[in-house]
């Protein structure tokens, strides 16, 4: 059977104009929030990728309706399914966000337990603790989990971590229940903050996003509403620290340079210029890397999304570093990639030591969506023809990759082998 691969030349300067398009992290709770109503929810300005079409096939087995137009998403219809079936929960990992709302609209919910990249055990305790402090009666079986609530109660809930699926999930089952439910040590991620914006829009009451206390006053009823949500800080990212790589200037219109702070404090230096424009980054690079240590952390720490492609343009830096994971286990699987093309990469636990080497191309596998996206930057630099497959991981979260990449001067090209 014919795979996709990505072939890239490497030693191209990036140069010109890119954008970014919705936050894939942003619409996909959204797409379980917008269950909160049988109203139209617009969706604006939506990336093409594939765990967005997950979502879809989740939505369409729970019989709501969700369009395509243009880059919107409409979504519509109320809830009149409760069971998401094995295939669907282990090739993505949001199949979770569906709880809450499933809960609060069905009241009785039977879910696979979820699966995703491989990055991990990612249990879902937090997501359970704080659905029972809110009424519901949990049953965990094997591989699954069954809920159950006829009208949840708010409740104050301390989260042990700020889990990001937990965090949304748990706003999602508040806001129609009944009182007011405090949620405390909360995520504070833009993508956090883009949902209860929806919510609110919606007619929720919700206040506190942003911040580690949320507050949400129960309503009876939610309405339709048209949301823009934030825009990819991960893609733009991606773009930023292969630019920094390459050497050139890129501008990268639609997004918000206060929400890559951990990454742009890191990177700025004589060599490497980042500012923001006037609806957007500029990055301006000599291709120079200065080494630093990084170590990924929960909303406003360094992301772990963008862990493994800082890893990929450090390994081409000017000095040794550590690159720690904080937040999952297991998420240096595409070290070992990396060293096939020459990186001198020390992989411990739960952190990296990385020394500087100047990488050639080689065959690597992609076995996560962002692990790929670092063996992508990674090629981006290195010398000769370094061919990545596991595309369908990078197709998760990145439209067309190599168009983001060769719109701006690399040689890369999307071959079926
Ligand atoms: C979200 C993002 C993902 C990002 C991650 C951390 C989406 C669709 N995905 O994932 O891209 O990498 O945030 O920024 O938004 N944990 C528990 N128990 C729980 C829940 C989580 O122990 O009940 C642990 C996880 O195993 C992990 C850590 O908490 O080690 C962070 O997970 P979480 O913030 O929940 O990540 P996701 O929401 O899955």
């Amino acid at each position: 059977m014919k795979k996709e691969v990505l072939e890239i030349i490497g030693g191209q300067c990036l140069n010109g104009k890119t954008s970014v398009y919705s936050a894939k992290n942003a619409v996909l709770p959204m797409l379980a929030g917008a269950m909160l109503t049988k109203d139209e929810v617009t969706i604006k300005d939506c990336p093409f990728i594939t765990d967005i079409d997950n979502m879809f096939k989740i939505r369409e087995i729970l019989s709501v309706n969700t369009i395509w137009q243009g880059r919107d998403i409409v979504a519509s219809g109320a809830v009149q399914n409760n069971h998401i079936p094995e295939a669907l929960a282990n090739v993505m990992r949001s199949s979770i966000f569906m709880l809450g709302p499933l809960l609060v609209e069905v009241g009785d919910v039977k879910l696979h337990l979820p699966g995703g990249c491989k990055i991990g055990a990612r249990p879902i305790d937090i997501h359970l603790d704080g659905l029972e402090k809110l009424g519901a009666k949990i049953e965990v079986l094997d591989n699954s989990v069954r809920c159950h609530a006829d009208r949840l109660r708010g409740a104050e809930i301390v989260l042990r971590y700020p889990s990001v699926g937990a965090t949304e999930n748990l706003i999602s089952a508040s806001v129609k229940a009944v009182g007011e439910t405090t949620l405390i040590g909360v995520a504070r991620e833009p993508e956090v903050v883009s949902f209860c914006e929806m919510l609110n829009a919606m007619g929720a009451k919700i206040k506190g996003a942003g911040t580690s206390v949320i507050k949400i006053a129960g309503v009876d009823e939610l309405h339709g509403a048209i949301i823009k949500p934030v825009t990819d800080r991960i893609v733009a990212g991606t773009i930023i620290l292969a630019t920094a790589l390459t050497g050139g200037c890129v501008e990268i219109e639609h997004c918000e340079i206060n929400h890559l702070g951990a990454l742009v404090t890191k990177l700025i230096s004589p060599k490497i210029q980042i500012a923001s424009s006037l609806d957007g980054i500029v990055v301006e690079s000599t291709g120079d890397i200065d080494s630093f240590n990084v170590s990924s952390g929960p909303y406003p720490k360094f992301p772990t999304d963008l862990q493994p492609i800082v890893t990929a343009v450090l390994c081409q830096g000017a000095g040794n570093c550590v690159v720690e994971e904080k937040v999952f286990e297991n998420r240096f699987l595409y070290a070992n990639e990396l060293k096939k093309m020459g990186a001198e990469i020390v992989t411990s636990k739960d952190n990296l030591m990385v020394g500087c080497s100047s990488l050639k191309g080689a065959n690597v596998v992609a076995s996560d969506l962002r692990g790929g996206a670092g063996l992508v930057v990674a090629g981006l630099k290195a010398e000769g023809k370094t061919i990545v497959e596991g595309v369908q991981y990078i197709d998760r979260g990145y439209e067309n990759i190599e168009k983001i990449f060769s719109n701006l001067g690399a040689k890369i090209l999307r071959k079926s082998i």
